[in-house]
């Protein structure tokens, strides 16, 4: 079994970035891109990894092989390494690297169809959301909460502004205009949420995005969250109050049934 150091600086502080990539039919979705997003945090907090994008790229490939499950979900952790507990960067130390490959659990489609439910929460993580860091703390609460509430996802709200899931980005539609609030240091630049947006345009739906406060998207006609293991699944109420129709809508559908040929052709 594969142990990491009491000293490592993941386990004293969270100190470290992470991943989570899925596959489809045994191949991993957007490997490069979740890879690229990797080393941008890694240098967003200074973690020199001398593991290049390819190598990890090949590691990724002959894991998801070896591994052999029907669909794989693989988290790549990165943290500084292990050092004695100062608080400044060691000068000595090598990151650590550790990856899991598990049997991926697929959504249930019978969610999918049924749409879910979310709350809103106070946003209290820090001020750099757009590092897939290790410290999810916040997340961790604002998902406790949501699941005490009977609620699939908890929205972070700051300043008024909805702008993410707890572990999935948000879209809302409004007439025929699908709206995902702006990357920047308020959330985390889906994979699934790039990929929504640019299949939305080809299809040819409005596309845009923008801040949206938390009484503007209790009036959206739908709303849905995406992400690498929930990919589009509409929401149906928040709050406790209906979204639109009560079901899944018809915008949301359509970019659900779109992202599933994407993956399939
Ligand atoms: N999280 N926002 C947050 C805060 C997330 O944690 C995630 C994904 C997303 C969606 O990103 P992507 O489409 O690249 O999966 C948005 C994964 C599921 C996780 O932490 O396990």
């Amino acid at each position: 079994m594969a142990t990491v150091s009491v000293e490592d600086r993941g386990f004293q502080f969270g100190d470290g970035v992470y991943e989570l990539i899925r596959t489809y039919n045994g191949t991993a979705f957007h490997l490069q891109e979740h890879i690229r997003r990797l080393y941008k945090s890694l240098k967003q907090i200074q973690i020199p990894l001398t593991t290049t994008p390819d190598q990890l790229e090949r590691i990724v490939q002959s894991g998801i092989k070896r591994s052999q499950y029907a669909e794989t979900k693989i988290y790549i952790q990165v943290t500084r390494g292990a050092a004695p507990r100062l608080h400044s960067f060691p000068k000595w130390v090598f990151p650590t690297l550790v990856m899991t490959f598990r049997e991926l659990d697929k959504i249930s489609p019978k969610t999918v169809q049924k749409g879910v439910a979310i709350i809103s929460v106070d946003d209290i993580r820090w001020g750099w959301c757009n590092v897939k860091s290790l410290n999810l703390l916040p997340n961790l609460l604002a998902r406790e909460q949501a699941i005490r509430s009977n609620a699939f996802e908890a929205i972070f709200v700051r300043d008024r502004f909805a702008w993410e899931g707890a572990g999935s980005n948000l879209f809302a539609v409004f007439g025929k205009k699908v709206v995902t609030p702006p990357v920047g240091h308020y959330l985390l630049s889906g994979i699934t949420r790039e990929v929504v947006i640019k299949i939305g345009k080809q299809i040819g739906l409005k596309m845009s995005e923008a801040k949206i406060s938390l009484d503007a998207l209790y009036q959206a006609d739908e709303i849905f969250l995406t992400g690498t293991t929930v990919e589009v699944i509409p929401v149906i109420r928040l709050n406790q109050k209906t979204i639109g129709a009560g079901k899944p809508g018809a915008i949301t559908s359509l970019l659900y049934k779109s992202l599933q040929n994407e993956i399939s052709s």
